[in-house]
């Protein structure tokens, strides 16, 4: 049985800054990714540690959560069938030394950090990463 799932995106301050916005949502839609919301918006450093909340302690958290709240982004909630796996394939690896041709990653991504966009990892997350950027009333039909 096919069934629709949702998932949220973020083009992250480094694609904002190549003005990479236009093509990456292109790319969404192109795959059949259908957008429900979408917002540009500054996140502080509080809401950055709050998102990635489940990477504290990590070695890469700091700098992590000081580039997303370095600058713009863009928040999209997506809805697709096998969005979350379907989204993370378009994205490519997160080290986009290793990202696949034909990849958002591998056109836009510098290194690991600043690798371009972000997608949620799992249905639980989804529901955490949609609900952190969009109230129910915000989504599309
Ligand atoms: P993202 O998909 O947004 O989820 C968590 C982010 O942490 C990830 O993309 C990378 O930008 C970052 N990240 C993951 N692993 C590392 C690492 N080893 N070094 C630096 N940043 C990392």
């Amino acid at each position: 049985m096919k069934t629709l799932q949702r998932t949220l995106t973020i083009i992250k301050p480094d694609a904002v800054r190549k003005n990479a916005i236009g093509d990456i949502i292109e790319q969404l839609e192109k795959n059949d990714f259908r957008i429900l919301a979408l917002k540009m918006l500054e996140i502080s450093k509080h809401q950055a540690e709050q998102f990635y909340a489940v990477h504290a302690g990590r070695p890469f958290f700091r700098t992590l959560t000081d580039f997303m709240s370095s600058g713009p982004i863009v928040a999209l909630a997506l809805e697709k069938e096998n969005a979350i796996a379907d989204l993370r394939k378009l994205m490519g690896a997160t080290n986009p030394a290793s990202a696949e041709e034909g990849t958002i990653r591998k056109k836009w991504a510098t290194n690991i950090e600043h690798n371009a966009i972000h997608g949620s990892d799992a249905e639980d997350t989804a529901r955490f990463e949609l609900s952190f950027f969009f109230a129910g009333y915000e989504l599309a039909e």
